[in-house]
């Protein structure tokens, strides 16, 4: 019989391997805090190895602070949250800084000489500001990080661990104040379910831009720590606003893959199928205008003309500078057949990004004492109405310092951590037809897609309220008698989210940032802007 996996009894855990898990990990394990770092595959799969543009701070004297906060404010349709967009710009170049330290190969400028970073420029963006590594920055972020954490003394890591729910005080029924105490998670290869104790938790597990049929995330972006949140009793904000992101590669193949907003940002102009440039009738920025206004231009030239696509051309710069600033966007379109540097690509919009999430407080506190969120699991108000091109890998690495900085603080060495119930699966059988958790899945983000997209109504979104609920039911049915999987825990949390998505979206009447209805097509500009909150009730649940 092969020996049953020992797991460490460590205070902190971070459920989550992308930059907010890893660098939130870095900063407790640095002050010699152990933590446990849970991935549900392997460490490295997850948005943030994706993210081509960059990452947004001022690094120039000729850029300021007041102009990336402007900006921010203009591109969140004025829903952020000032003291939220303060804290993470001011402190943005220092976390540009911590990552050079810890050896991230940012690409320079040949212009510049030898010791001058490259910026580049997305929609937006009133200045270059945005650091990179070529086209591949989450992939250079990832492995740097990656390689430190697997080395180091203090961290342990559990890959292919999903975390399943959380345990707290008010759900064992103890009286006061409600905290974290620990969470259930599914060993996959080991194929059981574990009972992980803590002192502190931080959710760090991404977005949830899966809910959709099309999205350029990968297919960890259930938004498993957003629903877990809900579970346990956390308020969360502004679902409604998810991003889709102008261009993703249009070809049956290419799984959406995102092309990324520097292209446009380095000159690249989007045409109609019959050569025609378009943007510049619809705003004054162009191509570069935030990403909700490109977007919903293209979602309605599309509809318009009965298009399947639109194109990107960047062909007119030469072949050499688009080699050397998109190596991996010009290799993967050559794979499909598609030369950048002779020929516009088809692109069409795809959820991207989730701009709302778990409220938290700017040290990443959620409502649940000693339980965080951090990075795209959170809602931390930076985003508002719409998140500004390259502000998502900043928020990370900023909330993730906070968060850290608020734990080691509070972490107490004496604590006794008491032991917790297991998993209970005596109830349940091996599942009789999975074929219901695949249709269940299809169904949910077809749904979504049809009706809770860039365009909304409200009897679309009344309609997909309908549909949710009945998969919710089907899916709570399935979840109480059948053993667990991956993709059954994942699909529950899809339709929590989703369910979260459209009840945000019917709060707002009125169209602001990433959330356009037909039935109420003006921004309301007669009250306050206002966050749209949810709290936990039974009746939600
Ligand atoms: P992720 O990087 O998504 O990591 C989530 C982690 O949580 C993964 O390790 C996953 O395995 C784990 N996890 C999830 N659920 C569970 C569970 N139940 N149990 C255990 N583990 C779990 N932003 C920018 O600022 N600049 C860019 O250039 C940029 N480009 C992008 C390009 C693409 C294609 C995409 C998809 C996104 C891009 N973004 C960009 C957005 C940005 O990459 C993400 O918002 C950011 O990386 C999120 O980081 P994160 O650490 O919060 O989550
Ligand atoms: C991109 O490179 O276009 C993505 C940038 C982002 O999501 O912030």
């Amino acid at each position: 019989m092969s020996k049953q996996k020992e797991y460490p009894n460590h205070p902190v855990i971070v459920i989550g391997g992308g930059l907010a898990g890893l660098s939130l990990a870095l900063h407790l394990a640095d002050r010699g805090i152990k933590v446990t770092i849970l991935a549900k595959t392997e460490l490295g799969e997850g948005s943030t190895r994706y993210a081509q543009g960059g990452i947004a701070a001022v690094l120039t004297e000729e850029d300021s602070f007041q102009s990336h906060i402007s900006d921010t404010h203009i591109a969140g349709a004025g829903l952020c949250q000032d003291e939220a967009v303060e804290f993470v710009i001011r402190h943005a170049p220092d976390s540009i800084k911590w990552l050079i330290d810890r050896g991230v190969s940012f690409s320079l400028s040949d212009e510049l000489g030898e010791n001058e970073y490259h910026l580049t420029q997305e929609g937006g963006h009133s200045h270059r500001r945005i650091i990179h590594a070529a086209d591949a920055t989450g992939e250079a972020v990832e492995r740097t990080l990656e390689q430190i954490v697997r080395r180091h003394p203090k961290i342990t890591l559990l890959e292919n661990h999903i975390a399943i729910d959380l345990i707290t005080s008010h759900k064992l029924g103890k009286p006061g104040d409600n905290r974290v105490l620990g969470v259930y998670v599914h060993d996959i290869e080991g194929n059981r379910t574990v009972t992980l104790p803590c002192q502190h938790m931080v959710l760090a597990t991404g977005g949830a831009s899966k809910v959709y049929l099309y999205t350029s995330n990968p297919d960890t972006s259930t938004g498993d720590g957003i629903a877990m949140a809900w579970r346990a009793g956390c308020r969360v904000a502004n679902m409604e606003f998810v991003q889709f992101h102008p261009t993703c590669l249009y070809h049956p193949h290419a799984k959406s893959f995102l092309i990324s907003e520097a292209v446009r940002g380095e000159g690249g102009k989007l045409l109609l199928a019959d050569g025609t440039r378009f943007m510049t009738k619809y705003d004054e920025r162009a191509e570069l205008a935030p990403r909700d206004i490109v977007a919903r231009t293209i979602d309605f030239e599309m509809k318009r003309g009965g298009h399947d696509c639109v194109f990107l051309d960047i062909s007119h710069k030469p072949a050499e500078f688009i080699h050397k600033h998109f190596p991996t966007i010009s290799a993967r379109c050559l794979e499909f057949g598609l030369d950048m540097t002779k020929q516009p690509v088809p692109v069409v919009p795809a959820a991207h990004y989730t701009c709302g999430g778990v409220i938290t407080d700017l040290k990443g506190q959620s409502d649940i004492s000693n339980l965080y969120a951090v990075g795209e699991t959170s809602y931390t108000g930076l985003h508002g109405a719409n998140r500004l091109a390259s502000n998502s890998l900043l928020e990370c690495l900023v909330f993730a310092q906070s968060a850290a900085g608020q734990i080691a603080e509070r972490i107490s060495e004496f604590e006794n951590i008491p032991p917790l119930p297991g998993w209970d699966e005596s109830q349940v059988t091996d599942p009789d037809e999975r074929i219901v958790v695949s249709h269940n899945w299809d169904e949910l983000r077809r749904c979504m897609w049809d009706y809770v997209g860039i365009v909304r109504t409200d009897k679309r979104l009344a309609r997909a309220l309908n549909r949710i609920l009945l998969l919710k039911d089907e899916i709570r049915e399935f979840y109480s008698n059948f053993r667990i999987s991956n993709d059954l825990i994942e699909l529950r949390n899809l339709v929590q989210v989703a369910e979260l998505t459209v009840r945000c979206a019917m709060m707002r009447k009125e169209s602001r940032g990433l959330h356009t209805t037909r039935d109420y097509p003006e921004s309301d500009e007669s009250t306050p802007a206002l966050e749209s909150i949810l709290t936990p009730d039974s009746s939600l649940v």
